[in-house]
């Protein structure tokens, strides 16, 4: 049920082979792939040719988080880069229902993303197209950033919408601002999902991922 997706924004990029291996080595199923066009969000991380290069090197499930304006037009692209789940901004998309048919059409999985000031209701007539739904705990962009405290009750809010609506099985992940001190909030609160980059990558990438791992197995 809960899953950690250690974002690789946060990795050692002339090492990422070495670190997503010690990643699997620990039983981690999911990365979060962050991809940014210094457009939808100021800086420009990577794109195609990487997770191409990357998906030669794990069997993990790739997560790609797209900041980037009207994502739609990629879902062709990342269906051949080997992309598993593709989440969009609802804020970048000028026909949200039209971009996640388009992810879809591929044979990937779709989620929505939403930015920490857009209220929840935008995903209200998507639902039943949902695969997952992604809550920022800190506005996109950068890794490192401070959790924002107001986003834990817009996970309750939503954990109880979807059960209201009749989707108890859409799970929602959490992005920015994870790690030891927020874990604990952000879980009580309903995700199941948590994309930890800095709290993963710094230091002891095993003991890292170990420390959520128990944190699972605590509620299991
Ligand atoms: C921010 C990205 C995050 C980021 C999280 O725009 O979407 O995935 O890498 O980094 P941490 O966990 O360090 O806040
Ligand atoms: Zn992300």
């Amino acid at each position: 049920m809960y899953k950690l997706a250690p974002s690789m924004l946060s990795a050692d990029f002339s090492r990422l082979g070495e670190q997503f291996k010690i990643l699997e080595d620990n039983g981690v199923e999911w990365l979060h792939i962050d991809v940014m066009d210094g457009q939808f969000v100021p800086p420009i991380s990577f794109g195609m040719p990487v997770i191409t290069s990357i998906r030669k090197c794990t069997k993990m499930f790739f997560d790609v988080h797209l900041m980037v304006d009207e994502p739609g037009r990629y879902a062709e692209d990342l269906k051949k880069c080997g992309a598993d789940m593709v989440t969009v901004h609802a804020e970048a998309c000028k026909h949200l229902d039209r971009t996640l048919q388009a992810i879809h059409d591929q044979g990937m999985q779709a989620g929505v993303v939403l930015n920490p000031a857009t209220p929840l209701n935008v995903i209200d007539y998507v639902m039943d197209r949902l695969d997952m739904v992604l809550l920022m705990s800190v506005n996109p962009g950068y890794g490192g950033q401070s959790y924002i405290p107001a986003v834990t009750q817009k996970i309750r809010d939503l954990r109880k919408k979807l059960d209201d609506a009749g989707y108890p099985n859409i799970p929602i992940e959490v992005d920015g601002g994870v790690n030891a001190k927020t874990v604990d909030e952000v879980l009580d609160a309903g995700a199941e999902i948590l994309v930890a980059g800095s709290a993963v990558f710094k230091d002891d990438i095993a003991a890292n991922v170990q420390f959520f791992h128990d944190k699972f197995a605590a509620r299991a």
